[in-house]
């Protein structure tokens, strides 16, 4: 059987996870967020006070963090050594060490065959940073979303003064800036544009027009 995949890839911030979810909903595919993932691998590198920066650790470490999948009520479940550890994963911390931490080849291959287990099994709508020139090259649709740093920390900015987080604007901005020059510069899989890619840019279209692009690029 034949099973459909739509790539997303970008930058952290330009709207990826939330413009997935909307076209998985709406086409009833699952959402893959592959950052959790990453997220998950970098939980448990800082439980063990293990830096970014020491290879070995990190590589031995692989073989004792398992992570899997689960969904609940269609939400994407990630699963640390048998903890739902969803809700953990979510700070900056832990999203500077899984984007420090995911330059190693033994992080990447260890998730990316998680990653490409899933495509095989269901229609998904996937993001992350290389799926559609490393994970699906053959994916049937591929997204590459972005949006200007200064709007994605505002983005970021709005969301953080919503749950009632303090913070400045340009040292989100810095933050962004930095996270996407590792994220681009790694030499193993690094962020970048498939060439097959459609590049669409968010900074000034909301969640909805940007979604609707995706779903006409689907109907076409
Ligand atoms: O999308 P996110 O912010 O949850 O991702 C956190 C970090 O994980 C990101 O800065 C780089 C890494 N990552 C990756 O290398 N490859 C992916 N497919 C997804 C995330």
């Amino acid at each position: 059987m034949k099973y459909y995949s739509i790539a997303i890839d970008g930058p952290a911030g330009a709207g990826k996870s939330t413009i997935a979810k909307k076209v998985a909903k709406h086409m009833n595919f699952i959402y893959v967020d592959t950052g959790a993932m990453y997220r998950a691998l970098a939980l448990y590198f800082i439980r063990n006070n293990i830096a970014a920066t020491d290879k070995e650790k990190i590589e031995n470490a692989c073989n004792n963090a398992d992570v899997t999948i689960e969904y609940k009520d269609g939400e994407q479940q990630v699963i640390l050594n048998g903890e739902n550890v969803s809700s953990l994963i979510r700070t900056e911390e832990v999203g500077n060490m899984a984007s420090a931490s995911s330059v190693y080849p033994a992080v990447r291959l260890k998730l990316v065959e998680l990653q490409r287990s899933l495509a095989k099994k269901a229609n998904v709508v996937m993001d992350g940073r290389e799926i559609g020139t490393f994970v699906l090259p053959d994916a049937d649709l591929k997204i590459y979303l972005t949006a200007g740093s200064m709007e994605r920390a505002r983005r970021r900015f709005l969301e953080l003064k919503e749950r009632g987080i303090e913070a400045d604007i340009n040292e989100i901005e810095k933050d962004i800036i930095e996270r996407d020059s590792r994220d681009m510069n790694r030499e193993f899989a690094p962020l970048k544009q498939a060439e097959d890619a459609i590049l669409i840019d968010s900074s000034n279209l909301t969640i909805d027009e940007v979604a609707e692009k995706i779903l006409n690029f689907i109907k076409n």
